[in-house]
């Protein structure tokens, strides 16, 4: 028996998930029972170097020799971006072919029309890679966790600002000078908008809030910040109070259908599990109501790590359409069909917050922005201020909040902002792990 594949993409995905399907055909014979055979891979230059060399004639510029080629049972996207690669998957799925992809853009934007599709056709989308690279949170959450109401997911998903973030932490470099090292050491692209302003990471969010409470969020839906406005006093007062940044997604059962979900830079304690989790590394904690927490982290990118996901899923799709009956596939969510819940809007939610004004040095300064903060609710647990910027003349008037409903703190500090002595404002939202 041979389970036969076909890859759209040759890139660096591709390449590894080639490398292992050849290199370890042994081993992955000797945990399925039969074997996977790869027949064809969609390029679009087939002469271009590759990371590992396909055998002579697996690569082709025709994706008909790919989607929709009888002999071909699984179909790995891996080329990424929105098209060709909706399209192709769609194809593959009403042409009967099951479906592995590591495109958390993809599905995060389109997911519901390719998980419809999936279902309608009965065929398998599986998508281990598109989060969190070789960690296998997917099958973690949907299986393993399958008993449990999911109270809380927090989960550091992108690796280049985890290595800029942990750069400017413990090295204090500014950002654009973390980010340039990121680049000349490949783990950043040389355009970053997508990664640094959360964007990559918001997608990855809004895959695991589906698997963890079966709805899927729309980007809008999702309160997103990135982190370029980091600056390295804020890690220097971070520090000085006991915190590490971070930039986390959460996704959070705040109330009965009521969900929070949101990507941006955190302060979290420095003891925290996910403080620990530095480099290019990514970690997921899932708080489920019966399970308590669970907490993994590993290699959240690159060529090996992400095959390793992907050929797992190979192997997981080979196995259930040998099997389980035929007529009712494993719904790829882990959830027959998606609810509506409700998003709960950022501006409605509580939390502390850390905020630095950068303000003339001048008697009264203090009294003006907590008078006005106080109008809006919003009580200081601690101040501080510190360090005299010799080019603006301005000193960083330091404070923590006790908890503030953001909407209100939204409103507050804009009407700070007005006041003459007020030079700038930063606001980093710090986290509660009850
Ligand atoms: N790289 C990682 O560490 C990583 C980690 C997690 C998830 N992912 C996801 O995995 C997917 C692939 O990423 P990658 O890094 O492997 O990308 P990549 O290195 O850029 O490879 C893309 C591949 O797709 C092919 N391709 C692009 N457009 C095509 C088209 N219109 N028609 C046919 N082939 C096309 C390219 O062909 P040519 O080679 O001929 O240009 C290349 O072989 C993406 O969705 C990405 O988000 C990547």
């Amino acid at each position: 028996m041979i389970t036969k594949i076909g890859l759209l993409g040759y890139g660096t995905v591709g390449a590894g998930v080639a490398q292992i399907v050849t290199q370890e055909q042994a081993l992955l014979t000797q945990k399925l029972g039969w074997t996977i055979k790869l027949v064809k891979a969609v390029v679009r230059n087939p002469q271009a170097q590759r990371r590992f060399t396909p055998p002579e004639g697996l690569l082709t510029t025709e994706p008909d020799e790919v989607v929709g080629n009888p002999e071909i049972e699984v179909v790995c996207e891996l080329i990424g971006g929105i098209e060709p690669a909706r399209t192709l998957v769609l194809k593959a799925l009403s042409a009967g072919q099951h479906v592995i992809t590591a495109n958390k853009a993809l599905l995060a934007l389109h997911g519901t029309e390719i998980f419809e599709k999936a279902q309608e056709v009965n065929r398998c989308v599986m998508f281990e890679a598109a989060v969190a690279g070789s960690i296998p949170i997917i099958r973690t959450i949907r299986e393993g966790l399958s008993a449990n109401r999911i109270q809380n997911l927090y989960g550091i998903l992108n690796g280049t600002t985890n290595l800029i973030l942990t750069r400017m932490s413990k090295d204090h470099l500014t950002f654009d000078s973390a980010l340039k090292e990121a680049q000349q050491a490949g783990y950043a692209e040389a355009d970053p908008t997508t990664d640094v302003m959360g964007y990559d990471a918001a997608h990855k969010l809004i895959l695991l809030t589906a698997l963890a409470y079966g709805v899927l969020p729309k980007m809008d839906d999702i309160h997103i910040e990135g982190i370029t406005q980091l600056e390295p006093e804020d890690f220097s007062f971070a520090s000085e109070f006991g915190y590490v940044i971070k930039l986390l997604a959460v996704s959070s059962l705040v109330e009965k259908e009521t969900i929070e979900a949101r990507l941006q830079p955190v302060m979290l304690p420095a003891s925290h599990l996910l403080a620990g989790v530095g480099g290019a590394m990514n970690a997921v904690m899932v708080r489920g109501n019966a399970s308590g927490d669970i907490f993994v982290s590993g290699p959240g990118a690159g060529m090996m790590p992400t095959a390793s996901a992907v050929v797992g899923d190979i192997l997981e799709v080979a196995r259930t359409t040998r099997h389980s009956h035929s007529d009712h596939r494993p719904s790829a969510l882990g959830w027959r069909s998606l609810k509506s819940e409700m998003i709960k809007p950022i501006t409605q939610t509580s939390a502390p917050y850390y905020l630095r004004y950068a303000v003339i040095d001048r008697p009264g300064v203090l009294s003006s922005i907590s008078g006005i903060l106080g109008r809006h609710d919003i009580s200081l647990a601690q101040v501080i201020q510190k360090g005299q910027n010799p080019q603006t003349g301005t000193v960083n008037l330091v404070m923590l909040t006790h908890r503030a409903v953001f909407g209100d703190l939204s409103e507050a500090v804009k009407e700070t902002q007005a006041l003459e002595v007020v030079k700038g404002v930063h606001l980093i939202r710090v986290e509660e792990f009850n």
